[in-house]
């Protein structure tokens, strides 16, 4: 089931349910508990991608709190690009449509983030690596995903139970309509990403200590 035909409910639905932390925590607190990650973002001429970035929520934001930074939201979903536009408007901010396979092309990047997109994609490795070839050398990817627990119990916790209803109704058969598909799902437990991360050629991943409410922060360099 392509994720086009989840339609427009579903899209606004997506980028409404992290529009407040996006607009809040994610340059108020996620990306300031990594410092070095944040003074770089605000020093003059950085440049920053947002690759999945949806509704172009984050991106914006990311704008607002780096004034002095390039953004560059990267969505493969034409409608997301196209209302991410609409909604940037004349604030300079601006979006791509395709694959975010293409960022590598587009380096070099300060920072590269991934927000609630990396268990969506059928080849994240290709994209992780994409982001890895277009950062700086000591540049950051910063993936943000599902806080899962460490591995399945049953009766699994609440979080748990959400994600994969989220998964069964829409991330996996999302990432399904795309062959060959790594198929993660909405779970994507902290081990995968390491795993992901390694495949992709990151010498080191670390969880940013801070609280993100249903999410975890990664940081991968290297
Ligand atoms: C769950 S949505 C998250 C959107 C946004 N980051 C947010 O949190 O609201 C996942 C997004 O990843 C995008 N996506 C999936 N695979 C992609 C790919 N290969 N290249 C670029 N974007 C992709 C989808 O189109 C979708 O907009």
């Amino acid at each position: 089931m392509p994720y086009a035909h989840y339609g427009a409910d579903f899209r606004r639905g997506q980028g409404g349910i992290n529009r407040p932390a996006f607009v809040a925590e994610l340059t108020g607190s996620w990306l300031p508990a990594a410092p070095a990650v944040h003074a770089r973002l605000s020093r003059a001429g950085a440049r920053i991608a947002d690759v999945g970035c949806g509704h172009g929520w984050s991106t914006i934001a990311l704008a607002r709190a780096y004034p002095a930074a390039e953004v560059i939201g990267y969505d493969v979903d034409e409608p997301s690009v196209a209302e991410a536009r609409g909604h940037a408007a004349g604030t300079g901010v601006r979006f791509v449509h395709g694959d975010a396979v293409a960022v590598a092309g587009e380096g070099w990047f300060d920072a590269i983030l991934v927000l609630e997109a990396l268990h969506d994609m059928a080849r994240p490795i290709d994209v992780l690596a994409a982001c890895r070839k277009a950062l700086v050398p000591d540049g950051t990817l910063i993936v943000v995903d599902e806080k899962v627990a460490p591995r399945f119990t049953a009766p699994g916790d609440v979080i748990e139970r959400l994600m994969y209803g989220w998964s069964i109704s829409h991330c996996l058969p999302a990432a399904l309509a795309e062959q060959p598909s790594a198929a993660l799902g909405t779970v994507l437990r902290e081990d995968t990403v390491r795993e992901l991360a390694a495949a992709a050629g990151f010498a080191s991943v670390q969880v940013v200590p801070v609280d993100a409410g249903f999410f975890r922060v990664y940081r991968m360099e290297g």
